[in-house]
């Protein structure tokens, strides 16, 4: 009879836990051929080999749902599976090379007292860094919908909408007529089949007459635009109607509540350096900002959606979707992430977060603009 492995010893091998390979099994994606006599799972090489294919393209940064597309491919045979992860590979190799090489280039020019000009910083840090990592994206990141239906109920009866920094497109609106703006080739390749036609622009410049849309949308992504006031007015020149969801920069309160922030990453603070205060965005877009609460359970894995669920923050899928983690640098990231680990273990981070497991939502910043 052929040979099977037990599940403990595959997770020790693939350095996974038993709990994963669990919930590959329920979800369909790897489900062992064999059971032991006493019923536990049992895991032929044909097994083995598939997983090896999974956690290659879960460490390119691929949701468990397009991988089970990818692995069940009848056209696709291993050779042809190695040659696409070789190719994948490749390209997520020149994409870190080109941003080491940018950030040599402002480090030399800061270095020199030069400075950079917003188009350099752009490419830096806007779509550049999307670039660098965004095949990470869709593994955690998308539709909130406590989130998209405040979004979509702001956009009123809106029938053309502009979604702008449109990346993967979680937030576009199923029953209106969309055009999405993404500058990031890579988060541009991400978008699903049949997803809104994308133009290659940035918000500061958007090729578009004036009042040409009902609507103008920008989710999650006013912050990493070089000129986010600049931005905001074209959103408003464009378009009748605006909404924006983003966070309030200038408002300590939340950096404080946040746990994250405030016990492991005090290196965030530095990313909102110079960043605009919200009456400034507010006014970019001639509206008013409401708070929006985050859910326990929140369903898009941006920075703050784990707030009430620290363990997903050792996960490096997580991290790895949320572009603050790239950008506080990897020091910063394993300090913060060890600290946290530690303080999981020992029962540290529960001590002092006791009263979140009482709460559903958590207001940490959060603001949706309406203009
Ligand atoms: C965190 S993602 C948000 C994507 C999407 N809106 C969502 O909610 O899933 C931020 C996006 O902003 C894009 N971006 C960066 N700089 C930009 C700019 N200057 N103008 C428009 N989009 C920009 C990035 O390429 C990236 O796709």
């Amino acid at each position: 009879m052929e040979e099977h492995l037990t599940v403990g010893r595959v997770a020790e091998l693939a350095g996974i836990t038993v709990r994963t390979l669990h919930h590959y099994d329920e979800i369909g994606l790897l489900r062992p051929s064999a059971r032991t006599a006493a019923g536990h799972r049992a895991y032929s090489a044909a097994d083995v080999e598939r997983l090896r294919k999974v956690l290659a393209y879960r460490r390119l940064g691929f949701g468990l749902r397009e991988i089970t597309d990818l692995v069940d491919d009848p056209a696709t045979d291993a050779v042809a599976h190695l040659r696409r992860l070789r190719g994948l590979l490749l390209g997520q190799r020149d994409r870190a090379a080109a941003m080491v090489t940018a950030i040599d280039r402002e480090l030399e020019a800061r270095a020199m007292g030069i400075g950079t000009t917003p188009e350099e910083r752009l490419r830096m840090f806007g779509a550049r860094l999307y670039d660098a990592i965004g095949s990470a994206y869709p593994a955690t990141r998308r539709t909130e919908p406590r989130i998209a239906a405040r979004i979509w109920d702001a956009l009123g009866d809106a029938r053309t909408v502009l979604n702008v920094g449109a990346g993967t497109g979680s937030y576009e609106p199923p029953d209106r007529e969309v055009t999405a703006v993404e500058p990031s080739a890579v988060m541009r390749a991400l978008r699903p089949p049949g997803a809104a036609p994308c133009v290659a622009a940035a918000a500061e410049r958007l090729p578009f007459e004036d009042r040409s849309f009902d609507a103008a949308m920008a989710v999650s992504t006013v912050h990493h635009w070089p000129d986010p006031v600049a931005g905001l007015r074209e959103l408003r020149r464009v378009a009748r109607r605006v909404v924006v969801f983003t966070y309030d920069a200038d408002d300590i309160g939340w950096r404080q509540r946040f746990w994250l922030t405030r016990d492991y990453l005090p290196e965030f603070a530095g990313l909102l350096t110079g960043w605009p205060a919200l009456a400034d965005l507010t006014r970019a877009i001639g509206g008013r900002a409401e708070p929006v609460l985050i859910p326990w359970d929140c369903a898009d894995g941006f920075f703050e959606a784990y707030w009430r669920r620290p363990e997903a923050y050792l996960d490096d899928h997580v991290r790895r979707a949320v572009s603050v983690w790239t950008r506080v640098g990897p020091e910063a990231e394993r300090r913060a992430v060890r600290s946290l680990r530690e303080d999981l273990a020992s029962g540290r981070w529960a001590e002092r977060n006791r009263d979140l497991a009482a709460l559903d939502t958590a207001e940490l910043g959060l603001r949706l603009l309406v203009a």
